[in-house]
C-alpha cells in the first residue's frame, strides 16, 4: 500500500508521507514554459496529455508520495455550462448563472465536457513515476463552489452584499452540485484516483450558525459518498475556526489544516489523521528556518498519523530548491 494510504487507512504513525498543494504550478519553470504557450487555463486543464505531463512534473524533481491531478475545482461550474475564465492578476471570473440552463444539463453532457480530466488521471496512474504513490483526485466543497458560482469571483474578504438574496437559487445550486460532484468523483475514482481531497477554501467566511446548512450537511453527503466507494477522503475546511466540531460532524478520513490554527491544539483535540499546516511563506525564507518550522510540525505530530503538506498552496515565488530541501528533510526525519 502507498505511504499516503497507509496513514489514511491504517493510521500509521511511523511514516510521514509528503505531498504539497499546488505542487504542480507556477513556481516550476517547466510549468511556466507550458503555461506561456497555453494562455487559456480551462483549455489547458482539458488537454489530457499536457494535464498529465504537468501533474508529473513535480514527481520528476522531488520524491513526493502523491500526484494530484492538474485541474481545478472550477471545472465543475465549467461542466455545468457556467462560463469560467482565469484573468491574469485577478483570478477566476465566472459568467452569468442561469438556473434554467444549468437545470437542463444531464450526466452525459457534464461528463462529455470534462472527460479529459478523467483521461489525464488514467495517464498519470499508468505512468511508472506514480508506482507506490497515490493519485489524488479532488473536488471543491459545495459551499466553496456555491461561493464562486454566485459571487462570480474570489470573495477575498467579503461576499457581495446580495449574495444570500435568492434562497431558492442557493438551495437549487446546492442540490445540483451534490449530484454532479458525486458524478465527478466517481469518474475520477473509476480512472484511478485512490484518494479524494475536498477543498473548502471559503469555509472561514461563515459564522458558526451557518455552518450546518452550507458546510456540514452538504459536505457530509459528499464524504459519505466517497466512503461508499471505499476511497479515503481528506477534507480541507480552510479557515474554519472549530476543526474539532467539523471533524466530529463531517467525519472525513483525514483533515487538512490551514496555517492559522495552532497545530499543538489540533494534535490534542483531533484523533483522525492530520495533514498540512505549515505556512507556505516559510518556503520564501531560508533553509535553516524552513528546517526549524517543518521539524516543529513533525515533532508535534510525532505520535499522530500525519501527512506533511502546507497550510495552503505553494506560492509562485517559491524557489524549487527550497521545495527539494523540504521534501528531503521530511523523508530523513
Ligand atoms: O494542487 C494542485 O497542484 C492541483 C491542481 C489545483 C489547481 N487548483 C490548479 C491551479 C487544485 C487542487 C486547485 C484547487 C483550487 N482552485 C482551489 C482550492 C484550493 C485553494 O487554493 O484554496 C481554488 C479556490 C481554486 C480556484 C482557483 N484556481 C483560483 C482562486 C485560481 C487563481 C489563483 C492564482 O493562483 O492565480 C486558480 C488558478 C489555478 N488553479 C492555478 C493553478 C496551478 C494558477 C493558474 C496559472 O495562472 O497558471
Amino acid at each position: 500500500m502507498s505511504p499516503l494510504r497507509e496513514v489514511l487507512i491504517n493510521k500509521k504513525t511511523n511514516i510521514n508521507p509528503i505531498w504539497i498543494m499546488r505542487q504542480a504550478g507556477r513556481y516550476l519553470p517547466e510549468f511556466r514554459e507550458i503555461r506561456k504557450k497555453n494562455q487559456d487555463f480551462i483549455k489547458l486543464c482539458l488537454n489530457e496529455t499536457l494535464s498529465a505531463e504537468i501533474t508529473l512534473q513535480p514527481l520528476k524533481r522531488f520524491d513526493l508520495d502523491a500526484a494530484i491531478i492538474f485541474s481545478d475545482i472550477l471545472m465543475v461550474p465549467h461542466g455545468l455550462n457556467q462560463k469560467v475564465q482565469f484573468k491574469k492578476n485577478f483570478g477566476p471570473l465566472l459568467g452569468e448563472l442561469d438556473l434554467k440552463e444549468i437545470s437542463k444539463i444531464d450526466d452525459v453532457d457534464f461528463v462529455q465536457k470534462v472527460y479529459p480530466v478523467y483521461k489525464a488521471i488514467n495517464l498519470v496512474n499508468k505512468n511508472k513515476l506514480t508506482n507506490n504513490k497515490s493519485t489524488i483526485g479532488f473536488v471543491g466543497a459545495p459551499w466553496t463552489l456555491l461561493v464562486y458560482m454566485i459571487n462570480k469571483q474570489s470573495p477575498k474578504l467579503n461576499l457581495k452584499d446580495n449574495f444570500y438574496k435568492d434562497n431558492f437559487l442557493i438551495n437549487r445550486i446546492l442540490i445540483i452540485l451534490e449530484k454532479f460532484l458525486k458524478i465527478h468523483i466517481k469518474n475520477q475514482v473509476d480512472n484511478g484516483a485512490e484518494v479524494i481531497q475536498i477543498f473548502d477554501s471559503w469555509a472561514g467566511l461563515l459564522d458558526e450558525k451557518d455552518l450546518p446548512n452550507y458546510v456540514y450537511i452538504p459536505t457530509l453527503n459528499i464524504v459519505e459518498y466517497v466512503k461508499s466507494l471505499n476511497i479515503p477522503v481528506i477534507c480541507f475546511p480552510r479557515g474554519i475556526k472549530n476543526y474539532k466540531n467539523y471533524c466530529e460532524i463531517v467525519k472525513p478520513d483525514a483533515v487538512c489544516i490551514d496555517y492559522e490554527v495552532d497545530p499543538l491544539k489540533i494534535s490534542k483535540e483531533i484523533k483522525i489523521p492530520v495533514q498540512g499546516g505549515m505556512d507556505p511563506k516559510i518556503l520564501l525564507t531560508d533553509k535553516e528556518n524552513l528546517k526549524k518550522e517543518a521539524k516543529r510540525y513533525l515533532d508535534i505530530f510525532k505520535n499522530h498519523p500525519y501527512i506533511f503538506n502546507l497550510g495552503h498552496g505553494v506560492l509562485p515565488d517559491t524557489d524549487p530548491n527550497m521545495m527539494d530541501y523540504l521534501v528531503k528533510m521530511v523523508k530523513d526525519y
